[in-house]
């Protein structure tokens, strides 16, 4: 990737989104930090972007609201003129039994999980189109493959980002734009920290590398598919996963 790219991370403010948005950091380059309600985390992140040489532009918005997102874009357009990387990472999970789940359960994980991202993507597509050049990289799940019991609903919206992926692929390849996803297994942040110590440990016995990966383990595969190297690359599923999956 060429440097002065103005790049937009969603939940960038903790966990694999911090470390996206400062691997992909670099003098010349307007790291837009999304966050939800985490503001002095966001600025944390936004303090090591700029460590990097860097520029941090804190971005308040729920990739859950049509009409914030949309309002947050247009200022981004307005100030940049460009919008080069968009990596949708925002995510959350409800864990419930499917036969206990409430509908706003399923509801708040499609929300921000999967139309999130189709709100971002689809806000930054005409831009990256007119640019002719683009990359979106959407961060899915090890479970939008496998399935969790406790997670129909995330593992729905993490199955239904690679379908999004693969067919948003295809619609805009041939404008020099690239769609693909990164499925992380086990990552330690704080989504994972609030397991219970046996679910945790039961899952580090499923992972042949055994240790738990880092943010900056997928921060890594995001970079790759930003790269020049990677333009040739779209529509794919890279897993992150220390062997816990081979699809
Ligand atoms: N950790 C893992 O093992 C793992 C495995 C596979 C996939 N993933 C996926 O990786 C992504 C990041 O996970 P993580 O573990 O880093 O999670 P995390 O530590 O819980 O951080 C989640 C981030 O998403 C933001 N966020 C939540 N709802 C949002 C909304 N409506 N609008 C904008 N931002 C929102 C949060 O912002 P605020 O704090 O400001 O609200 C925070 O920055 C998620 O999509 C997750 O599903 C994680």
């Amino acid at each position: 990737m060429g440097d002065k790219r103005v790049i937009v991370v969603t939940g960038a403010s903790r966990g694999i989104g911090r470390a996206v948005a400062v691997g992909l950091s670099q003098p010349g380059c307007d790291i837009i930090v999304n966050f939800n309600s985490g503001l002095d985390a966001a600025r944390e992140t936004a303090a090591l972007v700029e460590q990097k040489g860097a520029a941090a532009h804190l971005a308040q918005f729920s990739v859950a609201d049509p009409d914030s997102v949309k309002q947050a874009f247009k200022k981004i357009m307005d100030e940049h003129r460009r919008i080069d990387v968009l990596v949708n990472n925002a995510g959350i999970a409800r864990d419930n039994l499917a036969a206990l789940m409430r509908d706003s359960e399923w509801d708040d994980v499609l929300d921000t999980n999967l139309k999130g991202a189709f709100l971002c993507s689809q806000a930054v597509i005409k831009p990256m189109m007119r640019q002719r050049w683009g990359r979106i990289v959407n961060i899915s799940s090890v479970v939008g493959v496998t399935g969790n019991p406790g997670q129909c609903n995330y593992s729905a919206a993490k199955a239904g980002l690679i379908g999004f992926t693969r067919a948003l692929a295809r619609e805009i390849v041939s404008r020099n734009i690239t769609v693909n996803a990164v499925a992380p297994g086990f990552i330690e942040t704080d989504m994972t920290r609030a397991l219970p110590a046996k679910a945790k440990e039961a899952m580090l016995a499923q992972i042949p590398a055994a240790r738990y990966g880092t943010a900056e383990d997928v921060a890594a595969a995001v970079a790759f598919f930003v790269s020049d190297a990677a333009g040739y690359i779209t529509g794919q599923v890279l897993h992150v996963n220390g062997g816990m999956y081979m699809g």
